[in-house]
């Protein structure tokens, strides 16, 4: 299995940000490990253009559940498609609290994603409460099977553990936290697809990863990259991470 640096730049970035991409790419020229950048839409067009040479994959933050229509301010699957997308992030949990976002409405975009021949990026994660609470393992589970139709592939699904409490606060699970969950994240995938699809979905941490602890996460059973937000904004952050992968 390839593993998977992903950069997730949130809301972040204008035209300005496109060396820093050019940047990125050098780094993945050299690198093992498949790179991805998740950029605002505004710069996914150009920057899958100015990419189009390297290795490095584009994707989106987020899709509609509908092909087209009458949605004042959403983008639909095809749409990132047609700007050069071959990933599109969904079921973030900013999404999933700054707009409601249900695992029903995650599973129908992840469809909509498949019938645009996007791979999905599911996220999952339990907030500080409900680990407190020692919930946990129910709630990603739980976010796992609400949020991921029929007919999954190593090919069309990717899934990434983000505890919300980590989520650019500095604070990283311990790594036996970390393995705990992405290996019952495996065993779940494995009840409902089987072993062998299972073992191809990569599993990917997020949550405060950078180039100084991500060899550690990287060594964590069961976990095959990151989903990095601040540190993929900037080539001199996300290279050692990208490295850490080798
Ligand atoms: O999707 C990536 C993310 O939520 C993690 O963000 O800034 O903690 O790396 P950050």
């Amino acid at each position: 299995m390839r593993k998977l640096a992903a950069g997730n730049w949130k809301m972040n970035g204008t035209s300005s940000a496109l060396c820093e991409a050019e940047a990125i790419g050098e780094v993945a020229n050299g690198a093992r490990a498949e790179v991805l950048i998740c950029p605002p839409t505004t710069l996914l067009s150009r920057l899958s253009a100015l990419l189009s040479e390297s290795p490095v994959a584009t994707g989106g933050q987020d899709c509609h559940a509908a092909a087209s229509g009458a949605h004042t301010g959403d983008i639909s699957a095809d749409m990132l498609r047609d700007a050069g997308a071959r990933y599109v992030i969904l079921g973030h949990s900013e999404r999933r609290t700054d707009h409601g976002e249900t695992d029903e409405a995650v599973c129908a975009k992840v469809t909509a994603a498949w019938n645009a021949r996007l791979a999905a990026i599911v996220c999952v994660g339990e907030t500080g409460e409900e680990r407190d609470a020692g919930n946990t393992l129910a709630v990603v589970t739980g976010q796992l099977k609400g949020s991921i139709p029929e007919g999954a592939s190593a090919e069309t699904l990717v899934v990434a553990y983000e505890p919300v409490w980590a989520i650019g606060t500095g604070r990283v699970p311990t790594t036996e936290q970390i393995g705990e969950v992405h290996d019952a994240l495996r065993a779940s995938l494995a009840e409902r697809f089987g072993a062998e699809v299972a073992d191809g979905i990569r599993l990917l941490y997020g949550g405060s990863v950078k180039g100084a602890n991500a060899a550690e996460i990287f060594a964590v059973s069961n976990v095959d990259g990151a989903l990095v937000g601040g540190a993929s904004l900037k080539a001199a952050d996300f290279g050692p991470i990208i490295q850490a992968l080798d």
